[in-house]
């Protein structure tokens, strides 16, 4: 069984990432959201707020899990019994921070495969920063994530 783990910060998770882990699903078995705790970006959603977000918005598909951590991806793998990190690539300015991750992580652990995904054009553009300040200010935010998400931005920013 090929278990594929989807690591970042989700904070929150975007309309680009749920397109993605729907890309990788047809690719693995099994995708697990592996949700870091990133303190050092000071998330405006805790961790076990980001792990309900997905779970909610995932709800009743059980090839999709959610996960915390602190530690290494690479240790985190190794327990998940995994061997595939899956990455999106937005767009050029991405693969820089993207190649210098994924030969870290080969270098403490040479099995560890990252696979990287494209999201579909319009969300090319996305990232979790823009779419907390667009939401801070009141703005619309629903083409760009889920109405979980939406409910909960609203109700952090009133
Ligand atoms: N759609 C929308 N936005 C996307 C996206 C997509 N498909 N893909 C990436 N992004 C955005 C994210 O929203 C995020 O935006 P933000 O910076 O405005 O919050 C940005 O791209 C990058 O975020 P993400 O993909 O979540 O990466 P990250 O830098 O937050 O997290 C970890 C990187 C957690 C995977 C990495 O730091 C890690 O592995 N940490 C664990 C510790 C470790 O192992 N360190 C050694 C690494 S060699």
């Amino acid at each position: 069984m090929a278990k594929a783990l989807y690591p970042g910060t989700f904070d929150p998770i975007t309309l680009g990432h749920i397109d993605i882990i729907e890309r990788a699903l047809h690719l693995f078995d099994e995708v697990t959201i592996a949700i870091a705790t990133s303190e050092s970006k000071k998330p405006v959603f805790t961790l076990e707020e980001r792990i309900d977000h997905v779970e909610k918005i995932f709800k009743g598909n059980d090839k999709v899990k959610a996960i915390g951590f602190s530690g290494l991806v690479v240790d985190l793998a190794k327990e998940e019994d995994s061997n595939i990190l899956i990455r999106g690539l937005r767009a050029v300015s991405d693969f820089e921070y993207e190649f210098q991750l994924a030969n870290m992580n080969r270098a403490m652990s040479p099995d560890l495969e990252s696979v990287f995904l494209t999201p579909k054009a319009k969300f090319s553009f996305l990232s979790s920063t823009l779419v907390r300040e667009i939401a801070s200010m009141g703005g619309e935010i629903s083409s760009f994530v889920d109405p979980v998400i939406e409910k909960a931005l609203k109700e952090r920013f009133k």
